[in-house]
C-alpha cells in the first residue's frame, strides 16, 4: 500500500512536470526526454514487458490470430498494464472504451499508442500507393497522406503502419501496389512526403499521426516474388537500393520502423541485429522505435532460426526489436530472460524509452483522449473537402499508355459507346487492398462517373465475370475461368459503336499481402473476351485496373488506346472519365517496369550492362533471351499525354566538376507541340561509366514538373553536385568516384538525350 502511495506521488510528479508545460507545442525532446525517464524510473519491469507489447484489437484480423488471442485475455492484460499498444481497434468510441481502461484501471496509467494500417486512406480512398507514386507529385502525395491522417486520428487512431518503403522490381510479388515502384532515389522523396503527410509538423497537433516505415528490411525482394520467402542479397545491394527510402524516412524524423516477415542473408529480419542495432539505431542514430510485423517473432521458430518462444524473444530484443506484434512472446518470456541475464534489463530500458517518447511526443499523456472525439470523427470522416483531394490524386495517379490517332480524349457529344468488362461498374475492387475502414462497395465506379456526362449514348454489358462470390482481404480470391455466358451480349453491344471502352484488369483483391502471381496476365477469361470484341470493333479504349505491372503485349499490339487506372480508391470512376473526356490531361509517369513476359521477371531500368550487352554480327553468345526481347513493353518514367512535348538544347555549365568548380547546371528546353494543355516529368538520370564497383546504365538522380500551354516553351534546369553521384563504393561508404559520367535527360529512363562530363578533385 506504501509502495502504491510512493509510486503514486512520483507519477504525479512526472506528470505535473508534463502539464506544466501544456501549452508548449515545441515541448524540447529534453522535456519529454526528462518525464520518459523519471515515468521509466517508478516502472517495475513487468509494466516496463508490457509497453513492448502490442495486442490485436476484438474485432478486426490482417492476420492469422493465434489462440492466445482471446478476448478475455487481452481484457485482463489491459487492465494490468501489460499492454502498451493495440491494432485494429477502430472508432473513436472504441478507442475511447479500450483507452479508458488503461489510463482509468492500471497502475500508472499510461496511455496506448493505437495502430492502423492506414495505407491509402482511412475511410475516404487515395489510389494504391503504387498509383499514387505514378504521379510523382510530392505535394500531392503528401497531401494524401494527410487527408488519411486527419480522418484516421479522428477516429482514435494515433499510429499508421506506412509507408510501406521497399523498394521493388518483382511484379509478380503482390505487395507492390503498397510501395513506391522500382527506384530508390523516387521511393525516397516519396517516403519522405508521405511521412510529412501523416506527421505533419507538430507530431501532437490532434490531426496528425505517427508513421511508421516498413518493412525493414528486404521483403521487396523476397525470392521468385513468392510472399514471405527468404532474401539472399549482398551488402552493395543492400545498400544501394534497399536502404535509401528507409534513410530517407529516418532523416524525415519517421516515428517508427517496422521490421519483416523475412529471412535476411540467413538471419530473419525480425532477429536481425545488423539491420536494427548496427545500421538503423547504431550508423543512422535512429531515436524511434521498432515493432515487429505481425506474430514475425514468432515465426523465428518456423524459419529455423530460434528453437522455441524463449529464444525467438532474445533474439529479436537483442537484435532491436522494440515492441511485439501478436507473437505473444514479450509478455511470456522477457522476464525470464533479464532474470537470467539473458537479455540485459538495459535494452528493455531502451526500448521502453523509445516506445514512451513517441507517446509523450503524439500528446497522449496531456490528453489520452485527444483522437476520440465523436463530433470530430462525424464532420472529418468522409466530407466533402477529403473526397475533393482523394479524386484530385486519383487524376493524378492515371498513365496514359497508348493514344494512336488522338483517339482520347472522347467527345462529350453524340457518341454511340459500349462499355464492357467485369470491372466497368465494380464499386468494390476500386478500393484496392488495404482499404482502412473503406465500406464495401463505396467507390464510384468507371460506369457512373462516365454517365456523369450525358452527352453520349452509353450502354454497358459486363461481358464476364471476373470473381467469384464478393472478395475479401482475408481469404483466397476465386477467379472464373469458366463462366462464358456473358460474351454473346457483349459482343453484340460492341457492334456499330463509335467506341468500345474495355475496363478489365485484376480484382482489387488480388494484389495485396500474399497474393503473389505466377502470371502477369488478364486473369480469366478477360484476354478471351478481348480478343473476341476486337474481331466486331477495333476502336477500343483499354481501361486497365490493377496493383502491379502486366503483360499486355496483345493489347499494346492491337489496341488503339490503353489507359492505366490501377485501383484508385473512393473517386475511381470520376477521376478516369475526366481524363476519358478530356477534362484532365493524364501526366503519370510508371514508377515501375512493365515486363513483356513473366520470363523477364525481375525487370528494371537501373539494370546493370554485363560484359555482352550488345550481339556481335550472328553470333548467339550474348547477354538476351532467344525468345523476347530484353527490352520492356513499357519502361521505368513511361507515360503519354494528350499533348507531344519536345526536348531540345542541352546545356551545361561546365563539363567538369573540379576543385574551384563543385557543379555542373544543366539546363534543357521543353516545348509543348500539341494541341493541349499539359504536364511533363522530365527526368534526368545518370551513369557512372567506371567505378569501384560496376554502376546501373541509368539512375534516376531529379526530376522536374513542368506545365505548358500548346506552343509553349520553358527552359528547365537541374543542378549536379559530387552529392549527387555518390553510391555506395567498393569501400563501403557514400562517396563519389572521380571519372567520367553521363547524363540524360528526357520524359521516361529510356531517353537517349546525352551528354557526358568528367569529375575531377
Ligand atoms: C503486414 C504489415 C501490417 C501488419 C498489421 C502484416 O501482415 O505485413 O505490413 O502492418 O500486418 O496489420
Amino acid at each position: 500500500m506504501l509502495l502504491k502511495k510512493i509510486t503514486f506521488i512520483l507519477l504525479c510528479l512526472a506528470i505535473f512536470v508534463s502539464c506544466s508545460k501544456k501549452n508548449n507545442k515545441e515541448t524540447s525532446m529534453d522535456t519529454i526526454s526528462t518525464k520518459v525517464d523519471s515515468l521509466l524510473n517508478i516502472m517495475t519491469l513487468q509494466e516496463k514487458i508490457g509497453q513492448m507489447n502490442q495486442y490485436n484489437g476484438f474485432w478486426d484480423v490482417t492476420g492469422p490470430t493465434p489462440k492466445e488471442g482471446n478476448a478475455e485475455a487481452k481484457y485482463q492484460h489491459l487492465k494490468s498494464g501489460m499492454v502498451g499498444s493495440m491494432l485494429n481497434v477502430v472508432g473513436a468510441e472504441e478507442n475511447k472504451k479500450i483507452q479508458q481502461i488503461v489510463v482509468e484501471e492500471t497502475r500508472l496509467g499510461i496511455p496506448l499508442i493505437i495502430g492502423f494500417d492506414v495505407i491509402h486512406g482511412y475511410k475516404t480512398l487515395s489510389p494504391i500507393p503504387l498509383a499514387e507514386s505514378a504521379s510523382w507529385d510530392l505535394k500531392a502525395i503528401e497531401n494524401s497522406a494527410k487527408v488519411a491522417a486527419s480522418e484516421a486520428s479522428a477516429s482514435g487512431i494515433n499510429w499508421t503502419f506506412a509507408p510501406m518503403v521497399d523498394i521493388s522490381r518483382d511484379a509478380r510479388w503482390g505487395r507492390v501496389m503498397e510501395g513506391a515502384g522500382e527506384d530508390p532515389y523516387l521511393g525516397s522523396l516519396i517516403a519522405k512526403a508521405r511521412i510529412n503527410g501523416f506527421q505533419g509538423k507538430d507530431l501532437s497537433a490532434k490531426n496528425s499521426i505517427a508513421a511508421c516505415a516498413k518493412h525493414f528490411a528486404g521483403y521487396g525482394f523476397i525470392e521468385s516474388g513468392r510472399e514471405y520467402n527468404g532474401v539472399d542479397m549482398s551488402n552493395s545491394f543492400l545498400h544501394n537500393l534497399v536502404l535509401p527510402p528507409f534513410k530517407a524516412a529516418a532523416d524525415a524524423d519517421v516515428k517508427t520502423f517496422m521490421n519483416a516477415f523475412n529471412d535476411f542473408n540467413g538471419i530473419p529480419a525480425t532477429g536481425n541485429k545488423m539491420l536494427q542495432r548496427d545500421i538503423l539505431k547504431g550508423k543512422w542514430n535512429y531515436k524511434g522505435f521498432v515493432i515487429s510485423d505481425w506474430a514475425s517473432i514468432k515465426e523465428m521458430v518456423s524459419h529455423g532460426y530460434a528453437k522455441d518462444g524463449e529464444a525467438a524473444t532474445k533474439y529479436a530484443v537483442n537484435a532491436g526489436s522494440d515492441m511485439d506484434m501478436e507473437s505473444y512472446l514479450y509478455v511470456n518470456h522477457i522476464e525470464t530472460l533479464v532474470k537470467n541475464g539473458e537479455v540485459k534489463e538495459e535494452l528493455i530500458d531502451n526500448a521502453v524509452k523509445r516506445i514512451l517518447t513517441v507517446k509523450y511526443e503524439l500528446g497522449l499523456f496531456e490528453d489520452p483522449y485527444k483522437y476520440c472525439d465523436t463530433e470530430r470523427e462525424k464532420s472529418v470522416v468522409g466530407s466533402k473537402k477529403n473526397h475533393e483531394a482523394v479524386l484530385d490524386m486519383a487524376k493524378k495517379s492515371i498513365v496514359l499508355l497508348k493514344n494512336e490517332n488522338q483517339l482520347l480524349p472522347l467527345k462529350k457529344q453524340g457518341l454511340n459507346i459500349a462499355v464492357i468488362g467485369p470491372l466497368a461498374n465494380d464499386k468494390h475492387s476500386p478500393l484496392g487492398s488495404w482499404r482502412g475502414k473503406a465500406e464495401d462497395n463505396s467507390a464510384v465506379s468507371l460506369l457512373e462517373g462516365l454517365n456523369a456526362y450525358t452527352g453520349n449514348k452509353i450502354t454497358h454489358s459486363k461481358g464476364v465475370k471476373l470473381v467469384e462470390g464478393t472478395p475479401n482481404f482475408i481469404n483466397e480470391v476465386k477467379i472464373n475461368y469458366t463462366d462464358k455466358t456473358g460474351f454473346s451480349q457483349a459482343i453484340a453491344s460492341a457492334k456499330n459503336k463509335d467506341v468500345v471502352i474495355m475496363v478489365l484488369g485484376e480484382h482489387g483483391f488480388q494484389s495485396g499481402e500474399a497474393r503473389s502471381r505466377t502470371n502477369l496476365n488478364l486473369p480469366g477469361l478477360q484476354q478471351e473476351l478481348l480478343e473476341e470484341i476486337y474481331k466486331v470493333n477495333k476502336n477500343i479504349v483499354l481501361v486497365l485496373m490493377n496493383g502491379r505491372p502486366l503483360t499486355i503485349n496483345w493489347a499494346d499490339e492491337n489496341l488503339p488506346a490503353i489507359v492505366e487506372a490501377w485501383h484508385l480508391g473512393t473517386e475511381s470512376g470520376n477521376a478516369i472519365a475526366q481524363v476519358l473526356y478530356g477534362d484532365y490531361n493524364p501526366s503519370g509517369k510508371l514508377p515501375m517496369t512493365f515486363p513483356r513476359s513473366v520470363g523477364q521477371v525481375p525487370i528494371y531500368y537501373n539494370y546493370k550492362n554485363t560484359g555482352r550487352p550488345e550481339p556481335d554480327g550472328d553470333l548467339v553468345f550474348w547477354s538476351h533471351y532467344t525468345d523476347e526481347a530484353n527490352t520492356p513493353l513499357y519502361e521505368f518514367g513511361y507515360g503519354l499525354s494528350y499533348t507531344t512535348f519536345e526536348y531540345s538544347d542541352v546545356k551545361l555549365s561546365s563539363k567538369e566538376i573540379n576543385s574551384s568548380n563543385n557543379k555542373i547546371e544543366v539546363t534543357v528546353k521543353l516545348t509543348n507541340t500539341g494541341k493541349y494543355e499539359g504536364k511533363e516529368i522530365v527526368q534526368l538520370y545518370i551513369r557512372d561509366l567506371f567505378a569501384s564497383t560496376t554502376r546501373p546504365v541509368k539512375e534516376l538522380k531529379d526530376f522536374k514538373m513542368v506545365n505548358l500551354k500548346p506552343n509553349e516553351s520553358k527552359s528547365v534546369s537541374f543542378t549536379i553536385s559530387e552529392k549527387t553521384l555518390e553510391f555506395y563504393s567498393a569501400n563501403k561508404k557514400w562517396e563519389a568516384e572521380p571519372g567520367e559520367f553521363s547524363l540524360f535527360i528526357g520524359g521516361s529512363s529510356n531517353t537517349n538525350l546525352k551528354e557526358n562530363f568528367t569529375l575531377n578533385r
